[in-house]
């Protein structure tokens, strides 16, 4: 499977170095600073300097791992370029409109938007409950160095301002919600953590769930190293004749 990459920090850097392992092959890389893609086209890739540039290529996916940012500047452009959409910082997809533009946009030209299950796991399951009654709540502790607050409960309340506050951070919020299809209610606690800490809660009639994960932050204490190696998963189920959901 031939892919391009649109990020190229800290996640970007460890889809490149474990593409292999997963059958994937990253060809053209783009970041809006040069010298990163550069850098990592000492892997595999080619670099290139310009996102024209970089569209152009000879490739079926992008993975974009960027920024909620680069969602809403390259998302479109990036299905009107014929290639299906991995996004990572899906905080961008909170905003209702420009989720609307991108599915319309990914239907019109018969591409898809993959989202990654990222940071935490179990959205096969929770899928289930959009379709149900339920309650769904998620819980996250991070060192302080990565949400950038004094220690103790630094946010309660619901998805949408979740990801507001905290763009870089919250993206499992949003996931599980676009997942669940529910308004998830969020408590973020600045704890003095080795590892990021994310609980899920959920309730319905047919249950409970309790999910959780505990990362190792990578280079950029705010990521984890699961978040990107999920998407090369999704991308090696896609290749599968057997899927296991
Ligand atoms: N879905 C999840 O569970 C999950 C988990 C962790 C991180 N993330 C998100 O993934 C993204 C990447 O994380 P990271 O730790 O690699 O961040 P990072 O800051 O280390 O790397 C991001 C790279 O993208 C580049 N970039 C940013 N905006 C750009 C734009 N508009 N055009 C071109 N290049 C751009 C930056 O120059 C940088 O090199 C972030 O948005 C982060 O919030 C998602």
């Amino acid at each position: 499977m031939r892919v391009g990459l649109l990020g190229c920090g800290n996640l970007g850097r460890i889809i490149v170095e474990n593409s292999k392992k997963f059958g994937v092959e990253i060809v053209s890389l783009y970041d809006k600073e040069f010298s990163k893609a550069v850098e990592l086209s000492k892997i595999c890739g080619k670099p290139c300097k310009s996102f024209e540039d970089f569209i152009k290529g000879e490739f079926d996916f992008v993975i974009e791992a960027a920024s909620a940012e680069a969602v809403r500047e390259y998302g479109k452009k990036i299905l009107d370029g014929r290639k299906n959409l991995v996004i990572l910082s899906t905080a961008a997809l909170i905003d209702e409109d420009l989720l609307k533009k991108l599915r319309r946009k990914a239907k019109e030209v018969g591409k898809k938007i993959y989202i990654p299950s990222g940071a935490i796991v179990g959205l096969d399951g929770l899928s289930v409950l959009k379709f149900f009654e339920s309650k769904i709540k998620l819980i996250t502790r991070k060192n302080p160095k990565a949400l950038g607050r004094n220690l103790g409960l630094i946010f309660k309340g619901f998805v949408k301002d979740a990801v507001k506050k905290f763009p870089r951070n919250l993206n499992v919020a949003a996931t599980l919600s676009l997942a669940t299809g529910k308004d998830v209610e969020v408590e973020v606690f600045a704890e003095n953590l080795e590892r990021n800490i994310h609980e899920i809660l959920a309730k319905w009639e047919f249950g409970e769930i309790y999910v959780r994960v505990e990362n190792v932050p990578s280079k950029n204490v705010k990521s984890s190293h699961l978040a990107a190696l999920s998407v090369l998963s999704l991308l090696r189920n896609l290749e599968e004749e057997v899927v296991v959901w």
